[in-house]
C-alpha cells in the first residue's frame, strides 16, 4: 500500500484528488501530521481537553475505510470534520437542527426526534459525533440512520459516557457499551462493533482539567496566573493520563464510545 501526505491547508478538491492519484487498490492510508489532524480548528479544543480530541482524531482516522460516496452528518454543528470526511467521500451532507447552540453549517434542517426529510437508502455513511445524548428520541435517530443508509453501508456514532452536563437542558442521556448494543440491534444494524474512547486515567484527567478551568475566577491578574499555572498542570496530566491507559485501561469508567455498524 502506499501513504499519501496531506498538505498543510485540508482544501478537500486538492486533497481529493492526490488521494486519487496516489490509489492502490480501493484505499491509500493517509499520513497525517500534528498540524493536519482533523480536529485541529474544533472551536471546543482548548488546552484543557485537547486530549479527548486528539482521541476521537485517532478513531475518525481509523474508520477512514468506511467514509464513501454520499456522507451524512446528522447533528453536524459546524461541520469542522467537513473536510476530512471530503478526503474520502465524494458528498457531504449536514444535518441540524433550528434549536442548536452552535452556529451550524447545515446542509438539511431536521430535528433528529422525529421522521428525517430525507429519502431511504440514499446514503454511503451515515456519522453521528457527540449528538445522540443530546435527543429525547436517540432511538428514533438511529432508525432513521439505518433507514437512509443503503443496504452493506455503515454507520460511524460517538457518545460520551462518563461526561458532565452539556448543553443543558438538551442534554438527556448516557450509554452504556450494552445499551447501546441494544439499541442499534433494536434499529436493525449487525456487526455492531463498540470501542471505549478512553480508559479511567483519561476520564479522570478531563474531569479534573474541566473542573480547574471552571475554577479560573477572580480578578484578571490572577486569572492570568492561575491559567499559566494550570496550561502547565494540564499539558503534562493528558501526556500522562494517556501513558497510563495504555498500561491499564480500565474501560468501566470510560469518557465515551464509539460504534461502527452495518444495514446488512
Ligand atoms: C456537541 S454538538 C456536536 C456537533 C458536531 N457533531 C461536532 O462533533 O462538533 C451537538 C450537536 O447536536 C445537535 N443537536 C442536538 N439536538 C438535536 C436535534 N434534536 N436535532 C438535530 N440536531 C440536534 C446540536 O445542534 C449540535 O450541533
Amino acid at each position: 500500500m502506499g501513504t499519501v501526505s496531506v498538505p498543510d491547508q485540508l482544501d478537500p478538491d486538492v486533497c481529493r484528488s492526490l488521494i486519487h492519484s496516489y490509489r492502490i487498490g480501493k484505499r491509500a492510508p493517509i499520513k497525517f501530521t500534528r498540524s493536519q489532524m482533523t480536529s485541529q480548528h474544533h472551536s471546543n479544543r482548548r488546552p484543557h481537553n485537547w486530549l479527548i480530541y486528539d482521541i476521537a482524531d485517532t478513531f475518525l482516522q481509523k474508520y477512514a475505510p468506511y467514509y464513501d460516496g454520499v456522507l451524512y452528518d446528522l447533528g453536524c454543528g459546524e461541520a469542522p470534520y467537513r473536510a476530512f470526511f471530503l478526503l474520502y467521500a465524494d458528498r457531504y451532507v449536514g444535518v441540524d437542527w433550528a434549536g442548536s447552540y452552535h452556529e451550524t453549517k447545515a446542509d438539511i434542517a431536521a430535528d433528529l426526534n422525529g421522521s428525517l426529510p430525507i429519502e431511504s437508502s440514499v446514503a454511503d455513511t451515515v456519522v453521528s459525533l457527540s449528538v445522540m445524548e443530546h435527543l429525547r428520541e436517540p432511538q428514533i435517530m438511529l432508525n432513521e440512520a439505518y433507514r437512509i443508509l443503503k443496504p452493506g453501508r455503515t454507520m460511524i456514532l460517538q457518545v460520551p459516557f462518563m461526561w458532565a452536563v452539556h448543553e443543558a437542558p438538551h442534554d438527556y442521556y448516557r450509554y452504556t457499551c450494552y445499551g447501546l448494543q441494544h439499541m442499534f440491534s433494536k434499529a436493525g444494524f449487525v456487526d455492531v462493533k463498540v470501542e471505549a474512547t478512553t480508559g479511567f486515567w483519561a476520564m479522570w484527567t478531563l474531569k479534573f482539567n474541566y473542573q480547574s478551568a471552571r475554577l479560573i475566577r477572580g480578578p484578571w491578574p490572577i486569572q492570568r496566573l492561575m491559567s499559566a499555572l494550570m496550561r502547565v498542570i494540564w499539558a503534562i496530566d493528558q501526556r500522562l493520563a494517556r501513558w497510563l491507559d495504555k498500561r491499564w485501561k480500565g474501560e468501566q469508567e470510560t469518557a465515551g464510545y464509539f460504534v461502527v455498524a452495518k444495514k446488512p
